[in-house]
């Protein structure tokens, strides 16, 4: 009798979905049955997904390019365990703990307890690490190495300024940029100024001080990176501003958007085409996209989750929300004020 009542009870997905574009209470929560993985497919039972400032965007807009229609799920990073292989997968085994970027599934899917991805996009996790901490180097340190290695291709002892310093990639670009051994700026919001300082760069408090002013007064002269995710017209130019000859601008965001709205993009975009005209030996080299390169992907991933599990990097988890609450998450990141990733996670 036991037996058979047990049978009776069929495992379901609960995943969060924007039910209509709107603000945070538009995140709903639907049952449904588990998803199946399709050939070359892998099913992972998610412990850990990343909330990102393009979640908003994508909650907020439906005229932002790329935006889905309602309903969808949002959510750009997982981590969690091999729960069911497709036809065709070796490379995981069921019950091993993987990360995975869903860039594969457009604005992602993240957001639910079960999901199915291709087998190419998980890479393994080393046993023993904490989940959340895990999933902050999917996109979070993976756009800081591309940002830092490929784009701006640092050397050790160069100086450079780091905006959104206490932000989820301004965190990870910090502790990178200590490993590679840089001379570091941050501008932050007064209260995270002590974070910045322990992670290595020297804070600059960007709504109390004209950051332009300050770098020239702490340098004495100017820097040869700058990275920034603000965007804007204005302070991209302020940026180039700082820059030695030769210096490069990497521009990988609009964070602006939060505070001035969605008109901020293209005036970004603008700046960014015209500050790479000017012929006076300063660059604006572009990122390329995170997910073209998987060889690129999979082993710089692999490498970050080496320093994780050596303890040569620790990742700022902001705050660890049950998926249920992810209109909480949501109003946290457009409050502002906290530090690092904020990150959702279910029950193991
Ligand atoms: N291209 C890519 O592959 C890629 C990947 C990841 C992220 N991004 C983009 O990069 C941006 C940052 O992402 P994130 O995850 O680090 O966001 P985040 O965690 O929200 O951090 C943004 C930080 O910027 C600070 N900030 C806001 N306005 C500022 C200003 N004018 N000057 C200096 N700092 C300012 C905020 O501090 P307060 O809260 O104190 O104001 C916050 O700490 C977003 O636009 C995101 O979409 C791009």
């Amino acid at each position: 009798m036991m037996a058979t009542k047990e049978k009776m009870i069929t495992l379901k997905n609960h995943r969060v979905v924007v039910s209509q574009y709107g603000e945070p209470d538009v995140l709903q929560i639907v049952e449904e049955d588990l998803p199946e993985p399709q050939p070359g497919e892998v099913r992972v039972k998610v412990l850990a997904a990343g909330v990102s400032a393009y979640d908003l965007m994508f909650r907020r807009s439906r005229t932002l390019p790329g935006t889905p229609r309602v309903p969808f799920t949002l959510g750009e990073d997982v981590v969690g365990v091999v729960d069911k292989l497709g036809e065709g997968v070796s490379t995981v085994e069921p019950g091993q703990m993987v990360a995975g970027a869903t860039f594969c599934l457009g604005v992602g899917g993240g957001y639910t307890e079960f999901i199915c991805l291709p087998a190419s996009k998980l890479v393994p996790v080393p046993p023993g690490l904490d989940p959340a901490e895990a999933v902050c180097l999917v996109v979070n340190y993976l756009t800081a190495h591309m940002a830092m290695h490929r784009t701006a291709n640092v050397r050790s002892g160069e100086r450079v300024l780091v905006h959104g310093a206490a932000g989820g990639v301004g965190t990870a670009l910090l502790e990178l940029g200590k490993l590679a051994e840089l001379e570091m700026y941050g501008t932050v919001s007064k209260h995270n100024h002590e974070l910045v300082s322990v992670l290595g760069a020297t804070p600059i408090d960007y709504q109390a001080e004209d950051f332009v002013e300050r770098i020239h007064t702490l340098t004495g002269d100017d820097v040869d990176v700058v990275f920034d995710p603000i965007g804007g017209a204005r302070q991209l130019w302020r940026s180039y501003q700082v820059l030695r000859k030769g210096g490069r601008l990497v521009w990988f965001g609009v964070a602006a958007t939060k505070k001035k709205g969605m008109r901020v993009i293209p005036l970004t975009l603008l700046m960014v085409f015209l500050l790479k005209l000017l012929p006076d030996g300063k660059q604006v080299p572009l990122a390329p996209d995170l997910g073209k390169d998987n060889a690129w992907y999979r082993e710089t991933l692999s490498e970050l989750l080496d320093l994780l599990a050596a303890g040569q990097i620790k990742p700022v988890v902001a705050e660890r929300i049950p998926l249920a609450e992810a209109a909480r998450a949501h109003e946290l990141l457009e409050r502002g004020g906290y530090a690092g990733k904020v990150v959702l996670v279910t029950s193991a």
